[in-house]
């Protein structure tokens, strides 16, 4: 089943991080547009998928700011304390994507020409141009009408690869890099590139796992929620005997259904307290918002579950009031699996509930009508059953952050050194 395209992956990605934070993704962009063409100038030619691919990373480079404090500070993290943001982004990238051979480029985009070790990295020539790349990026925007992009010529050879710079200009004479970034052009010649993309369905799965829990490293609250809620779902779906199709459609569906929460503030979506009529209301935006992102780059049958996550089979739920006969099997296992993640995980506002207290939660909700009995009867019967599957994948998540923060004061005492 083809339930998302390779480009479109390109585009969640990029749509989900803008959401937290736009400037990030589109200096990312702009940034992809130079280096791709700076790419085309080498004597070495890539194919035009390998092309998609590195503007894809270029567009990321910046990944690691979501998860530093300083994210609002671009010009702080970019120019004085770059270091977190680069290790961070590199072992997003190494462990959360499948550009592990690629995450160096990214480990290196601040680092001075002469300064990047000599490991024959196959990718080298790339950190550089990425480097340089993402420099113009950065000058033209601030300098505006007094930026020249010849600027950098004084320092080559010792901050800038003077191979690297050479291929900016021969990329500006050649397509006039810097006249399609101000007029916006670069947007539809980056989307031609984009159609390029080959991913296997396996790189397609990983990408959107590993984009979930970038998200999720923001906030403790919501880094377990996504394993959980996957496990919960797809336990829920072999005790129900779905298909292979409908594992693999609820498998998308449960892992993006909250995708929209990228843009609800943490103080509504994380605050200790009740929520506010209003802010209630926006949090329920989440929904919206999720579709916005996904809708004409997911299938439509992942969309409609996703959208229908905070539905409830009396027509209580949100945000179409959609009643018991407009709700598929699929819908109504996200839902209780929904309810399950955020009875079990801990929240800002209250600790996780202990088994009798959800089972007796999840008894009543299908008593009032409001979740599917069927559903709810397997989870009631085999909840510890499901709950210890649940504790495997969390085991295994908290394990791989753990690495990855041991990795990255390692990787910070290497870099100083
Ligand atoms: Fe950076
Ligand atoms: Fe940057
Ligand atoms: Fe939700």
């Amino acid at each position: 089943m083809n339930l998302v395209h390779s480009k479109d992956i390109y585009y969640i990605f990029r749509d989900v991080m803008r959401c937290l934070d736009p400037k990030v993704m589109n200096h990312g962009a702009r940034t992809s547009y130079i280096l791709y063409r700076m790419l085309q100038c080498m004597d070495k030619k890539y194919e035009m998928y390998e092309l998609a691919e590195f503007a894809f990373l270029a567009t990321l480079h910046d990944l690691g700011a979501y998860k530093t404090d300083y994210m609002k500070d671009q010009l702080g993290y970019e120019t004085k304390e770059y270091m977190p943001h680069s290790i961070y982004g590199y072992l997003f990238l190494l462990y959360l994507t499948p550009f592990k051979d690629r995450a160096k480029i990214v480990l290196y985009h601040h680092t001075d020409f002469t300064q990047v070790p000599k490991t024959n990295y196959e990718f080298d020539e790339i950190i550089h141009c990425l480097n340089v790349a993402e420099k113009m990026d950065l000058f033209s925007n601030i300098l505006g009408g007094k930026f020249d992009y010849m600027m950098f010529q004084k320092q080559a050879g010792t901050k800038y690869s003077p191979k690297a710079l050479d291929l900016l200009y021969q990329a500006e004479k050649k397509y006039e890099v810097f006249s399609k970034l101000s007029s916006g052009e670069y947007k539809r010649e980056l989307a031609e590139l984009y159609e390029y993309l080959i991913f296997t369905d396996e790189e397609k799965r990983d990408f959107l796992v590993g984009l979930m829990y970038i998200v999720g490293f923001r906030s403790e609250y919501t880094m377990l929620d996504s394993v959980t809620c996957v496990q919960v779902a797809q336990s829920l779906g072999e005790r129900l005997m779905i298909s292979d199709d409908e594992k693999e459609i609820l498998f998308y569906a449960t892992l993006l259904h909250d995708a929209g929460m990228c843009a609800i503030s943490k103080d509504i979506s994380e605050a200790p307290r009740k929520l506010t009529d209003e802010e209630m209301q926006t949090l329920r935006t989440h929904v919206e918002v999720a579709e916005s992102i996904l809708k004409g780059r997911i299938d439509e049958g992942v969309l409609e579950v996703i959208m229908a996550h905070h539905e409830r089979c009396d027509g209580s739920g949100y945000p179409k009031h959609l009643k018991s006969d407009q709700l598929n099997r699929l819908m109504r296992i996200l839902q209780v699996a929904d309810t399950i993640t955020g009875l079990t995980n801990p929240r800002s506002y209250r600790d996780p509930k202990p088994a009798n207290v959800v089972v007796s939660i999840l008894k009543e909700e299908a008593e009032k009508g409001k979740l599917s009995k069927e559903v709810v009867r397997i989870a009631v019967n085999y909840y510890d059953e499901i709950m210890a599957g649940v504790k495997v994948k969390t085991d295994e998540m908290l394990a791989m952050y753990r690495k990855l923060q041991d990795n990255y004061e390692t990787t910070y005492k290497q870099i100083k050194q």
